[in-house]
């Protein structure tokens, strides 16, 4: 099975991603926590997208589509991913068309995770994430057991740089030029599903497991 998640900066991509990746048995690839995890590194890449992520800024197409094929190449791909953050321009999407039309292959679903701007700048505020694995959680809507430790790892909770409130708005104009397109693009390919990203977070990811069998 191969997924995009669609959605704005806060929307619960990447906490429903992790959900279905455990339940599917496929693995979970986000671009943004590969970045943070360069940048953590200190690496070439992680220097040039820290540039860009914390002015809320999108990374250039040329790095970021370097960088996930090369991660599709890895042998946990062969059954196929939840894309999470991938793609994020019309150009990476038809890229990523591409790249798997030329292997005669094509994306099952694109779900978009549907959440008003009004409710975005309230859930980064409160957004925590595991300097570790990356779990992440919400100090209201969704915390950790012990409050600042990751339930998962036992790692310590974060907040990330690019959530203070005006680089998330920035985040959400970047999302409305340049991402946003997508939903039609992927309603025209005809594998479009759209949940209310609104809802208590188990009840998202029942109405993703409804959509994915
Ligand atoms: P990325 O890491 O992808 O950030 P994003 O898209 O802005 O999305 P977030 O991770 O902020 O939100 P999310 O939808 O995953 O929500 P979450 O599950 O955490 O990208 C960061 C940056 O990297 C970009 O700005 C860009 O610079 C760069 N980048 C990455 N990919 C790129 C690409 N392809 N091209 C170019 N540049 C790229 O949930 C948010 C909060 O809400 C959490 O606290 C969570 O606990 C809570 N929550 C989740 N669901 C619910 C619910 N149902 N109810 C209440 N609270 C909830
Ligand atoms: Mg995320």
């Amino acid at each position: 099975m191969k997924l995009v998640m669609l959605g704005a900066p806060g929307a619960g991509k990447g906490t429903q991603a992790k959900m279905i990746a455990a339940k599917y048995g496929i693995p979970h690839i986000s671009t943004g926590d590969i970045f943070r995890a360069n940048i953590k590194n200190g690496t070439e890449l992680g220097e040039k997208a820290k540039q860009y992520m914390d002015q809320g800024l999108l990374v250039p197409d040329e790095l970021t589509l370097a960088l996930i094929m090369n991660r599709f190449a890895q042998d946990d791909c062969a059954n196929g991913y939840v894309l999470d953050g991938f793609p994020r321009t019309i150009a990476q999407a038809e890229a990523l068309t591409a790249s798997l039309k030329e292997q005669g292959d094509a994306l099952d679903y694109a779900i978009d995770v549907d959440v008003p701007d009004e409710n975005i700048v309230e859930r980064m505020g409160g957004r925590r994430a595991c300097v570790n694995c990356g779990g992440t959680y919400h100090v209201l809507f969704n915390p950790p057991q012990k409050s600042g430790i990751c339930d998962l790892c036992g790692g310590e909770l974060s907040i990330r740089k690019d959530d203070l409130p005006e680089t998330v708005k920035k985040r959400l104009t970047v999302y409305h030029e340049q991402t946003q397109p997508l939903i039609d693009y992927y309603n025209a390919e005809g594998i479009l599903k759209t949940v209310d990203g609104t809802v208590d977070v188990n009840e998202v990811f029942a109405a993703i497991t409804e959509i994915l069998g």
